[in-house]
């Protein structure tokens, strides 16, 4: 055993609400998802992150929850759940949930007994201040749209703690009983089969805040948490959400071999402003850079690598420089841009719709250290709708077919929850996965074909990296390498042709094979002396080892 399940294959993320609606009341539901799992088996999908699927009033994308031991009665019934599991299963498709466990909605019933009564043992499970906390003005993370962290609440008497929307009361993750409610959760999902957990919001579930301001974090929480996922289920995982520095970053982590381990896997968000920034500079170096000083992560440990995820593109660890150079490149119109904090488009048209230059970013990504998040409808090229409001702007409808709907619904079009993208270019009529199918150079075959290339490449996810210097300033040239073998990845971010000579290459005994590229390329394989055309991107696999691998 070498890769565990979450370092190898893919992560595919998306909302039920928005994939397939089975009984046409105009909302995507565990049914209609369940009838599309070929679609993500076909296209080489290992694990389904489902976005929040328990009841909500949905101010915030499902991410206010009023109780997590339901699903949200408009995606169906927890039996609806139960097959959507065994039809996974069937597949071998892992599930992971969204779990936002920092903050409920303030329908939840917890936080109407909290505020409806000082006595109640509620009362605690949130974080109250009788006075105006001095500090209530700061520490927002959506700021434009939250004025503050901390609310009077009439029926309260009281200001109560949120890191995001005021509707989001903070659970005070201090109190005990928070905590064994936390862990019940957990225990109630995976009972239900899921093999791990998005853990929303990290930094901020164990920010140990009292009216007197925060404390630090509670890191000892996490492993509380991780002890009772793995002590349910051995190979359930964590993937955490915490977009804090480097340093911060390994307190997530913890001692991966002791008895302090926390969570198993983090997104790489600071990969992904690197990322953003280099193909805005059409220039390797922001890349090469981060993957250089990313730190050492412990043994099993994993990166979650993503260019798009359902939020805003977050460029918050860039300069402000940087910042304005990605903007201008991908977000130039204020429309784009949410609260100047980030930019509320797809990818595709951020690129303006140049498929090779989408296809090299995808390439890009696919092969960084991790395991590779994909957004639903990315695998077609779907684009955004501005005229929603802030992130509704990429979380609309599934684009199957250019029939009716997109295929999406049978609903009248407006009882849609979101309309579909109907103008061109990336309009249901145009971008759907009926008709890229019979397309062999579709960006979704082109995904297809991606994947399953991915699925014999264990040294991305599970292996160490390394960045071949020498390279001209387009050009990122990397080599991964594990227990499995080692593979040559290089990248040409601009537009015109290059080579590179790459001195630094592991020679091999095995002669050299291209498992992925652009286009074909010459048959005379020479690793140290590589072309690659505009936008183009070339895998090529040096050493295959056979044996059983040690460990
Ligand atoms: C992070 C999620 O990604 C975002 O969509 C949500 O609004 C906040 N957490 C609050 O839960
Ligand atoms: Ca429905």
């Amino acid at each position: 055993m070498t890769a565990r399940w979450y370092r190898s294959g893919a992560i595919y993320s998306l909302d039920v609400r928005l994939f397939q609606d089975s009984n046409g009341d105009g909302i995507g539901d565990f049914a209609g998802l369940t009838s599309r799992l070929d679609h993500l088996s076909r296209l080489g999908i290992s694990i389904l992150w489902l976005g929040p699927i328990h009841p909500t009033p949905f101010r915030d994308g499902g991410y206010d929850v009023a109780d997590y031991y339901a699903v949200d009665p408009s995606l169906g019934t927890l039996g609806d759940f139960a097959e959507l599991m065994a039809e996974c299963d069937e597949r071998g498709i892992r599930v992971m949930l969204d779990l936002v466990l920092n903050h409920t909605s303030d329908e939840h019933p917890w936080f109407q007994a909290a505020r409806s009564d000082r006595r109640s043992p509620y009362r605690d499970w949130y974080v109250w201040s009788d006075d105006e906390p001095p500090n209530r003005n700061e520490g927002m993370v959506f700021p434009g749209v939250q004025e503050s962290t901390w609310t009077y609440d009439d029926t309260a008497g009281a200001w109560y703690h949120h890191r995001f929307y005021s509707f989001q009361p903070d659970l005070n993750v201090l109190n005990p009983h928070v905590r064994s409610e936390m862990k019940k959760i957990l225990t109630f999902w995976e009972r239900l089969g899921v093999s791990g957990f998005r853990l929303d919001g990290a930094p901020f579930l164990i920010e140990k805040t009292t009216a007197d301001g925060a404390a630090g974090r509670a890191h000892g929480f996490l492993v509380e948490l991780r002890d009772r996922l793995s002590w349910l289920r051995g190979d359930a995982v964590f993937l955490a959400e915490a977009h804090v520095p480097d340093d911060e970053l390994l307190e997530f982590f913890g001692d991966a071999d002791g008895a302090a381990s926390r969570v198993h896997m983090l997104f790489a968000f600071r990969l992904n402003e690197a990322l953003m920034l280099s193909l805005a500079r059409r220039d390797a170096s922001a890349i090469a850079e981060a993957l250089t000083s990313l730190p050492p992560l412990p043994r099993n440990a994993a990166w979650a690598t993503f260019l798009r995820n359902h939020d805003e593109v977050d460029l918050s660890q860039l300069t402000p420089d940087e910042r304005a150079e990605v903007f201008a490149a991908f977000g130039p119109e204020p429309e784009h841009q949410l609260y100047e904090r980030g930019i509320r488009r797809r990818l595709t048209p951020m690129l303006n719709g140049d498929e090779a230059r989408v296809r090299l970013a995808y390439s890009l990504q696919f092969t960084m250290p991790g395991t590779p998040v994909l957004r639903y409808g990315d695998e077609i090229g779907m684009g955004e709708n501005l005229e929603l409001p802030e992130r509704d702007a990429i979380r609309t409808p599934m684009q199957w077919s250019g029939t009716e709907n997109g295929g999406f619904s049978t609903a009248p079009e407006d009882r849609l929850l979101r309309p579909l993208v109907d103008a061109p270019p990336y309009g249901f009529k145009e971008v759907n996965v009926t008709d890229q199918r019979l397309v062999p150079d579709s960006m979704l075959m082109w995904f297809d074909r991606m994947l399953h290339t991915l699925r014999e490449c264990e040294e991305i996810g599970a292996g160490s990296h390394r960045v071949i210097d020498g390279t001209p300033a387009p050009v990122l040239a990397h080599v991964a390498e594990g227990s499995t073998g080692v593979i040559l990845f290089v990248h040409n971010l601009t537009d015109s042709p290059q080579c590179v000579e790459l001195d630094d290459v592991p020679v091999e005994e095995q002669p050299p094979v291209e498992v992925f590229s652009d286009h074909p390329y010459d048959s005379e394989l020479d690793p140290t002396r590589l072309e690659v055309g505009p936008y183009g991107f070339r895998w090529i696999r040096l050493r295959r080892s056979h044996g059983p691998a040690p460990g």
